[in-house]
């Protein structure tokens, strides 16, 4: 089947009892059990949901798993499958990644015994050099948030794999509308539901999906014994979601292509990153290894001052938080997503504080152009 049909069919069928074309939101947090030691298949929500359970068949089906396990945001996605490893393993993870997961690996996971080192995943020669005996997980997002590098999956799949390591892909930026992780050799997709597969700005959840049995038992294990679950109804939001997402991500891509040949028609934006460019480094490997370029476009001003003034100015973009939401934000990646990144780190690969982000909605791409227009003169 296409992604299309996928998404609004994968892993779900109408409900057995009563053939509702939605699955219900099964608001309970415990099933009858019909005898001492005989359930149905479900016990207690924690463990079991079955609106939940057709969320996960459904990312699994798109993200071409055997199984994928929810969790209650991105990052207790990310958690859970850092409980793949023991105090002592070593993991390499990109050196721009979301600031959230850099403050999780390192003001958590560090505390707890896991030593981390982060490089341009992008550049094999320096993760090849990266790589120590003790190294057990590779973490890559990719493309990059919010510098947009990109790296090769497959040659990264097999470095880390020479190791006897794991590769895990944040997929969060592309979806699997536009890139398909395992197909290429990762471990490990996750995301944060939050953003494009979500779509819709209601819903904050994560969402991990391998072909690897162990891996797999081991996340759902650490759903269970932790708990860090999405609610029924937040899977319900993530399920409706996700049916439209071959129709709002082409419309992300195709709105971002505009709005990124405007930003490059400007002489007060410095710098535009954007994979899409035949100019980025990455556009080679990004044409690839994926079916697009995708929404996420962020540019650099001359100065703080002038991203101040301009966040100040839009109309139609918000400045907020979060991204692949169907309306565009404007954020400030070192003041709000990445505020947890120290500068001296951002400022060492060329992230500066004029740098801005835009995740592009889908709404009319000249009423957005216009709005960028007028906050820049
Ligand atoms: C690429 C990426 N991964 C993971 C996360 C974390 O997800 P959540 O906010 O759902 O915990 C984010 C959040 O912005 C993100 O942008």
């Amino acid at each position: 089947m296409g992604i299309g049909t996928d998404a609004i069919h994968g892993g779900q069928s109408p409900d057995k009892e009563t053939g509702a074309i939605s699955v219900p939101i099964y608001q309970t947090s415990t099933y009858k059990q019909d005898a001492i030691g005989q359930h149905r298949g479900y016990e207690y929500a924690r463990t079991h949901n079955p609106t939940r359970a057709a969320w996960e068949r459904c990312l699994a089906v798109l993200e071409k798993a055997d199984e994928a396990v929810a969790f209650s945001s991105g990052l207790a996605t990310t958690s859970a499958i850092l409980k793949n490893l023991k105090a002592g393993d070593h993991v390499v993870a990109g050196n721009n990644m979301y600031g959230g997961t850099y403050r999780l690996f390192e003001q958590i996971y560090r505390r707890l015994g896991l030593e981390f080192d982060y490089v341009d995943t992008s550049d094999l020669d320096a993760l090849r050099e990266a790589m120590r005996p003790a190294t057990r997980m590779v973490f890559v997002e990719t493309p990059t948030n919010p510098l947009m590098n990109v790296s090769d999956i497959a040659a990264v799949a097999d470095l880390t794999h020479d190791q006897g390591a794991f590769l895990v892909v944040d997929n969060t930026f592309l979806t699997p509308f536009f890139q398909s992780p395992l197909e290429l050799g990762a471990d490990v997709v996750m995301h944060s539901t939050t953003k494009y597969l979500g779509g819709h700005a209601d819903v904050v959840g994560g969402i991990a999906a391998s072909r690897n049995a162990e891996i797999l038992e081991r996340l759902r294990f650490v759903q269970n014994a932790e708990g860090a679950v999405p609610g029924p109804q937040d899977c319900f939001l993530a399920l409706r979601g996700v049916k439209t997402l071959a129709v709002r991500m082409p419309r992300h891509e195709e709105n971002a292509r505009k709005v990124v040949e405007f930003l490059q028609s400007q002489n007060k934006v410095k710098r535009v990153f954007y994979p899409g460019l035949e100019t980025h480094s990455g556009y080679e490997i990004s044409r690839r290894q994926t079916r697009g370029a995708g929404g996420m476009v962020s540019f650099d001003l001359e100065s703080f001052g002038a991203a101040q003034e301009f966040a100040k100015r839009v109309r139609v973009f918000t400045l907020a938080e979060s991204l692949g939401g169907i309306e565009s934000l404007l954020c400030h990646p070192s003041s709000m997503t990445h505020a947890a990144v120290p500068k001296e780190e951002r400022e060492r690969i060329g992230f500066t504080d004029s740098l801005l982000r835009l995740s592009v909605g889908i709404e009319d791409a000249d009423d957005l152009v216009e709005d960028l227009r007028q906050a820049l003169a």
